[in-house]
């Protein structure tokens, strides 16, 4: 459905002092994701995740690299199209959503900006995708500000499929809601998943979030895939140190295994050390791992990036 071929996004930065530098938010990220499946993106805070949402999205432009929809290089594609195959949907419901406009305004606005339907039909397909997302005929007139958290989310989720799109980009879509909340919204995109055989591209940095709605996973580190492959593989039988540091962190997850914590920080990503750009952290890194970057290659049935699993 959507090939991703060694995509980047690196953003040039210039300093009051002229000193200019590279960030390279986005470095080579290349995977596959196959109609009606989940791939679940994983990685600390800055590590790209939002960058590969907004280059696929056609929000930022890529700096090189290719997107492939059904074959197609996405350039081929026309805006209004690119729109009808993928939305998403943002983390945020309290920032992304115009305060002035009425709920249903707001659901319909893609298709003001996107279709040439009439307003009679323009209703029917709003209230046709408020039903399949749970809000009430009432909530049409009501502004934002007199929602909940989690019915605004709804509005967000129904705006991005009101065009009919074939793959939904979620990026944190449930992480700035109320615990109890997150758990409905959840089951709404599982249901949605299923009834309108969506392909998700779900990014979060709560593993057991992924863990529940993915089928595939992909984790990064500083702008790239450090290991990839079929949920089972990856939260079971991580074989990357970053992977398996991350599922410390997450102990509901995985309370029999006693893998290390990770220390110290992200490196800053304008200067990313040299080979591998994970070896100041790792536990297990030996001398080739502060000279030479490694390749993802197959190992164990998944992608993995690292000198020391074979
Ligand atoms: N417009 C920009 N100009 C310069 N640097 C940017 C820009 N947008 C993002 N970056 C940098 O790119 C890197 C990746 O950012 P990104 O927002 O993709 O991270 P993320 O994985 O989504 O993090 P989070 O989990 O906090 O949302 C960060 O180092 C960030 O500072
Ligand atoms: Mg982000």
């Amino acid at each position: 459905m959507i090939e991703i071929v060694d995509l980047g996004k690196h953003y040039q930065l210039k300093s009051l002092f002229g000193k200019a530098g590279t960030v390279k938010a986005l470095d080579g990220v290349s995977f596959k994701l196959e109609k009606g499946r989940a791939l679940g993106i994983v990685g600390e805070s800055g590590c790209g995740k939002s960058t590969l949402a907004k280059t696929l999205l056609g929000l930022e432009k890529r700096t090189f690299g290719d997107i492939l929809i059904d074959g197609k290089s996405i350039d081929e594609l026309k805006p209004q199209d690119r729109h009808k195959t993928i939305q998403m949907v943002f983390q945020d419901p309290y920032s992304s959503l115009n305060p002035r406009k009425k709920c249903w305004q707001l659901i319909a606005e893609p298709l003001l900006i996107n279709t040439k339907l009439k307003t009679n039909e323009i209703r029917e397909k709003v209230d046709s995708v408020m039903a399949l997302v749970g809000l009430r005929p009432e909530h049409a007139e009501r502004y934002p500000h007199m929602m909940s958290g989690g019915q605004r989310q709804r509005i967000g989720i129904a705006r991005a499929l009101v065009l009919d799109p074939k793959v939904l980009i979620l990026d944190e879509p449930v992480s700035a809601l109320d615990v109890s909340i997150q758990a409905q919204v959840l089951n709404l995109l599982i249901k949605l998943q299923d009834e309108l055989k969506l392909t998700y591209l779900f990014i979060s940095h709560d593993l057991s979030v992924v863990n529940h709605l993915c089928d595939q996973i992909a984790v990064m580190y500083l702008g790239k895939v450090v290991e990839m492959g079929p949920r089972k593989q990856i939260f079971e039988e991580a074989v990357h140190p970053y992977t398996k540091a991350l599922l410390t962190s997450c102990p509901s997850l995985d309370p029999k295994t006693q893998h290390t914590p990770l220390k110290g920080e992200l490196p800053s990503p304008l200067n990313p050390p040299e080979g591998c750009a994970f070896h100041k952290r790792c536990p297990i890194a030996v001398d080739q791992c502060h000279k030479t970057r490694p390749e993802l290659k197959k190992v164990h049935g998944r992608f993995t990036a690292c000198h020391e699993v074979h």
